[in-house]
Parts: C-alpha cells; sequence; structure tokens
C-alpha cells in the first residue's frame, strides 16, 4: 500500500480525508499536524482524533518559533497588509507545506494530501509551496468529491468518524492573528457579534485609562516591548495581550479571494497591527523620500505574493533582499499610546534617523533660505509652460 500524508487539524474536513483517502484512494494514512499557535486543544485534539479514527502515525510539529522569526517578522518588516489583514492564515501556510513535506520524505510517502475546499485560497497556498519541495502527489479529496458540509457530516456519520462539535464559524488560528468566517457572518449586513472575539475588547469595554508602550527594533525586527527582551513569540504574544487589551486589532472586510469570489471576513490581529504600525513609524524617521515610496510598493507586492500563495516565486526572495539591506538601519525606539481601539505613535527614536532637527527648526539660520530662491522659481517649469499653451482662453 502506498503511504499519503494528510495535513491534519481534527476538524470536520480532514477527518472525513482521513476515511476518503482509506476508502476510495486506497492510501495507508500518515496525519500531521502542525503547530503555529493554534489553541492547545487544537494541538492535543488531532493527535486523539487520528488514533481513534484509526491512522498508522500522527506527528505532531512544533513550528512557533520558525513561524514567528521567519514569517510574522517578515510581515512586519515589510508592513505586508492585504486589503487590510496581516496575512495570519496565508504565511502560515508556506510553513505547514515545507514541514509536511519534510515528513513524506522520512516516510517514503508517495503523496500528500490536504482538506482544502474548491473555493478558498489555501488549496493555491499549499499546493504551490509543496509541488516546489517535492514530487509526490497531492490530492484534495473534499475538492475531488465536491462535497458540502453537510455531505461531509452524513460521510463522517456513515463511516463512525467521531463528529467535532457543532462549530458556529470557521476559525483559523495561530499566533499572528485569528480569522472568523461563515455562519451569520456570510451575510454582509449583519454586524459581527461580540461572540466570535477572543483575544480584543471591545470599545466599550475597553479601559478608559489609555497605555503607552515601548517597542524597541533591531534591523526591523521588534526584540523588546517596554524594556524586556522577549523572543519572538513570547514578544508577538504579549504585543497581541497589550493591543487586544485595549481594543486594537478587530479587522471587518469583504475580501478579495483569489479566485474572483468576494468574501467577508472578520479577523483579531491586535499585535500584529501594532507592531506592523510602530515598525512603519520608525521607517519614517530613517528612510529617505524615495525609500518611503519604494516601501509603500513593497508591502503592497509582498502581501499580494503572500497572500497569493507565491511564497516560492523569485520575486519574494528578491523582495526579502533588497528589505533585509533596507532594514539594517531599522533600529530604535517607538512609543505607541493604545486606548479605546485606536493607536496612536507618539514618539520615535533611533541612531540612523535623517531627521535633522537642527536644519529643519524655525530657529534654523544656518540653512540659509535666500539660496531657494533659484530653486523655487524654475520648481514645475513643464506645469507652468503646459497652463500657458493649452489653458489660455
Ligand atoms: N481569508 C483568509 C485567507 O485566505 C483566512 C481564511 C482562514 N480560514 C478560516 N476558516 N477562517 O488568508
Amino acid at each position: 500500500m502506498e503511504k499519503v500524508v494528510l495535513a491534519f487539524s481534527g476538524g470536520l474536513d480532514t477527518s472525513v480525508c482521513i476515511k476518503l483517502l482509506e476508502e476510495r484512494y486506497d492510501y495507508e494514512v500518515i496525519t500531521a499536524c502542525v503547530d503555529v499557535g493554534q489553541p492547545e486543544d487544537e494541538i492535543n485534539k488531532p493527535a486523539e482524533k487520528a488514533d481513534e479514527i484509526g491512522v498508522t502515525k500522527h506527528y505532531t510539529i512544533d513550528a512557533k518559533d520558525e513561524f514567528a522569526k521567519d514569517y510574522c517578522f517578515r510581515c512586519i518588516k515589510t508592513n505586508a497588509l492585504y486589503e487590510g489583514y496581516p496575512l495570519s492564515t496565508a504565511f502560515a501556510r508556506p510553513l505547514i507545506g515545507k514541514k509536511i513535506v519534510e515528513i513524506a520524505e522520512k516516510e517514503n510517502a508517495t503523496a500528500i494530501a490536504h482538506g482544502c475546499t474548491g473555493k478558498g485560497n489555501d488549496q493555491f497556498r499549499f499546493e504551490a509551496t509543496i509541488r516546489s519541495e517535492s514530487d509526490v502527489e497531492i490530492v484534495a479529496p473534499i475538492r475531488d468529491y465536491n462535497l458540502t458540509r453537510t455531505e461531509e457530516q452524513a460521510y463522517a456519520r456513515e463511516n463512525g468518524i467521531p463528529l467535532p462539535s457543532e462549530k458556529i464559524y470557521s476559525i483559523d488560528e495561530n499566533i499572528w492573528g485569528r480569522s472568523i468566517e461563515g455562519g451569520i457572518l456570510e451575510d454582509p449586513k449583519t454586524p459581527s457579534p461580540e461572540d466570535i472575539f477572543e483575544w480584543t475588547k471591545s470599545t466599550e469595554d475597553a479601559p478608559d485609562k489609555a497605555e503607552i508602550i515601548k517597542i524597541e527594533f533591531v534591523k526591523g525586527e521588534p526584540v523588546k516591548i517596554n524594556d524586556e527582551a522577549l523572543d519572538p513569540v513570547a514578544l508577538i504574544r504579549k504585543a497581541n495581550a497589550i493591543a487586544g487589551e485595549h481594543g486594537v486589532g478587530r479587522v471587518d472586510i469583504i475580501e478579495d479571494r483569489i479566485i474572483g469570489l468576494k468574501s467577508r471576513e472578520n479577523y483579531e490581529t491586535p499585535g500584529a497591527l501594532l507592531l506592523i504600525t510602530a515598525h512603519q513609524a520608525l521607517e519614517k524617521l530613517i528612510f529617505s523620500r524615495k525609500e518611503i515610496v519604494f516601501a509603500e510598493y513593497l508591502a503592497q507586492k509582498y502581501a499580494e505574493l503572500v497572500y497569493d500563495g507565491y511564497w516560492n516565486e523569485p520575486l519574494r526572495e528578491d523582495l526579502d533582499a533588497i528589505n533585509d539591506h533596507m532594514q539594517e538601519r531599522v533600529n530604535g525606539i517607538v512609543e505607541v499610546k493604545l486606548h479605546k481601539g485606536s493607536m496612536k505613535i507618539v514618539t520615535r527614536e533611533s541612531p540612523n534617523a535623517i531627521y535633522n532637527q537642527k536644519e529643519v527648526s524655525f530657529e534654523d539660520k544656518d540653512m540659509d533660505q535666500t539660496e531657494m530662491i533659484g530653486m523655487v522659481k524654475y520648481h514645475d517649469l513643464q506645469g507652468a509652460e503646459y497652463s500657458k499653451v493649452w489653458k489660455k482662453e
């Protein structure tokens, strides 16, 4: 019998996949759950469940440190946001794909399976990474059989697959953020109910008293919060806790999926938004005007590549290379004031700032104003000429 490694979350889709892979594809199934900071029982449950359904072997891989350092921190360094969303699900997929490929190699499996439906983005992200890192077959049972959730539940009942407790929403969570979709949220006219949120307080419940948080960056990466040095995972968790407490980090958007469908998405990403906001403020002190414009382009392009699953596209690495060079100067400290859902930069400082306080001062006389006369006189020469030639009565 040939072996398949299934990326297993313990949810309905992937539970159904185990039996489909055995029954309809004739595989011996090995399951693997990659820990990128899901809630604890989403890590423990899959192991129990895999055992219950009866797979040959189950792996749990702790990839939290790698996820924080090599993926979430790249999001900060590039300020990548896709339509306002810090890409928490999208950044995790290439890492999960990579880990599953490693297991497939170790197990001499001839195939890798995932539980993605044919409607979402993850099928693109998983398959692109797997194909660029391995030659194994890729199988997607839910998509192959065009199954709906109701059909999956029926199949689970017929095959003695324990049904996960009925969930109202489809939630994807890791250290970088929570994504909540489905159920009543599918109607964009419906306001998001309070019970979908776990990391963030509502503006109403957030404390009346504001809090100032101090973040230190080295080479574009956050290293300290309020003077305390923290490893990447701990730092992200702390940022989530502080910003979430003040009601920062809720994103409710209509998102454009890769295949063109629009979907209503809710995210809780307090830490991500706080860290990106602080990082970007620091860049403003350090980067030239040309670099600022380029950094904005880079943020947009990078977000698009990650969202669309182009992790192994050479441009992604090229952008990282140029950005890593730019980020070498992004050292310094930023203070952000958090209050009832709002975030404001209050101070910024850097040894590499190209801000010149003396020259910009209204009191400075050394930078001689009269020397500007000629420079200003011929500014927008073409505009003046065009107005005379074209706009004359
Ligand atoms: N729309 C987001 C993305 O494609 C997140 C989807 C997460 N899935 C979920 N079931 N909540 O990156």
